[in-house]
């Protein structure tokens, strides 16, 4: 895959992030120099998707760090950690990068070269997301071989993690390998991630795709024009409840209805044993202007009450199994999670 854009980017002691707002008229890229830049560059979605989010976390805790000294890093990295944690409270890919960061440091507290080795790390964070990319590219292949025509929802591609992405993987690798694939593209409202991002990554990659809003989805369902939904997820609980981007629940509710095999692609950083099931997962509350806005334009009336809740839980009975990099897991759930965890 030659045009595959690149989110999250670590050089010369900073972070380049490709400025996910401005896409897909402008491709800017944002410099973060310090830690508040990556809190503010994750708040404000100018890097998002839950990988994503992690890495660029991993990388941000040690911004300015690298001319301080042992004491000083040890003083400041736990205030810094959980400031990062709270920058987002859904994906629990944030969590999980930045407490590998937090054990990274605990493990090197008396070791003078403690900057390299958190360097490190951040960096096999990155690089394991790579290859998880690619591996559940690899699982998922022959799932969508079998159902070439797919839904996805928000984006689960390069953009929201690493190279291939998650939910997209196997559809970039069936179609790089000859597989006849079509994706329908939902729109993704408020913040239109499918519009912008999605449909932008797959037709620059050659992936014939199809736009739709998200009200059309049980529609072209019903035309028996979807063979599988895929999408991504920001946190798995323990019996298998996903929380994905606002939306993705109705969009499950349908595919079942229409008997439709409704897929979730992760990597283990996304599943998190330690909640127990989707009603303890903290949906992020987002500003009501969003939905009172379309794309900076007041589509509502002045003073109008609106809610943006960033994302939704689909419980595990609608799902028909889970990709992940060590192979695609099927119901029950719970029991598929805990030996896929400790295998
Ligand atoms: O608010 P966003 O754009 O960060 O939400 C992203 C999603 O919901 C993705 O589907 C999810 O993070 C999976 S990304 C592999």
């Amino acid at each position: 895959m030659k045009n595959i854009p690149v989110s999250v980017e670590w050089k010369n002691d900073k972070l380049f992030l490709l400025d996910q707002r401005k896409l897909p008229g402008e491709e800017k890229i944002v410099v973060c120099e310090n830690l508040q830049d990556v809190i503010v560059s994750i708040k404000t979605l100018t890097v998002r998707g839950a990988p994503a989010i992690g890495i660029a976390a991993a990388y941000g805790i040690l911004l300015g760090l690298e001319d301080t000294g042992l004491n000083e890093i040890n003083r400041v990295f736990k205030s810094r950690a959980s400031e990062l944690v709270d920058a987002r409270p859904t994906a629990v890919n944030l969590a999980w990068a930045v407490d590998r960061m937090l054990a990274c440091q605990e493990a090197n507290r008396s070791n003078e070269n403690i900057y390299e080795c958190l360097l490190r790390e951040a960096k096999d964070i990155h690089q394991s997301d790579r290859e998880s990319c690619r591996a559940i590219g690899e699982h998922g292949l022959d799932l969508v071989r079998k159902h070439p025509n797919i839904l996805t929802h928000c984006n689960a591609g390069s953009l929201a993690v690493s190279e291939l992405g998650t939910a997209l993987a196997p559809i970039y690798l069936a179609n790089e390998r000859g597989t006849k694939v079509h994706v329908f593209v939902d729109e993704t409202r408020p913040l239109l991630q499918g519009a912008r991002l999605t449909a932008f990554e797959l037709s620059r990659n050659g992936v014939p795709c199809t736009l739709i809003s998200d009200n059309m989805a049980a529609h072209i369902m019903s035309e028996g024009k979807i063979d599988m939904v895929i999408t991504g997820a920001d946190r798995i609980a323990s019996n298998g409840d996903a929380a994905n981007k606002i939306g993705t629940l109705s969009i499950a509710i349908a595919a079942k209805y229409f008997e439709i095999p409704f897929f979730i692609a992760v990597p283990l950083s996304t599943i998190d044993l330690s909640t127990p099931s989707g009603s303890d997962v903290v949906i992020e509350e987002r500003d009501g202007n969003e939905v009172t806005h379309f794309h900076g334009t007041m589509v509502a009336p002045l003073g109008v009450s609106a809610r943006s809740p960033a994302f939704d839980v689909t419980p595990s009975e609608l799902i028909a199994g889970i990709i992940t990099e060590r192979g695609v897991i099927y119901p029950p759930f719970p029991g598929a999670i805990k030996n896929l965890m400790i295998e």
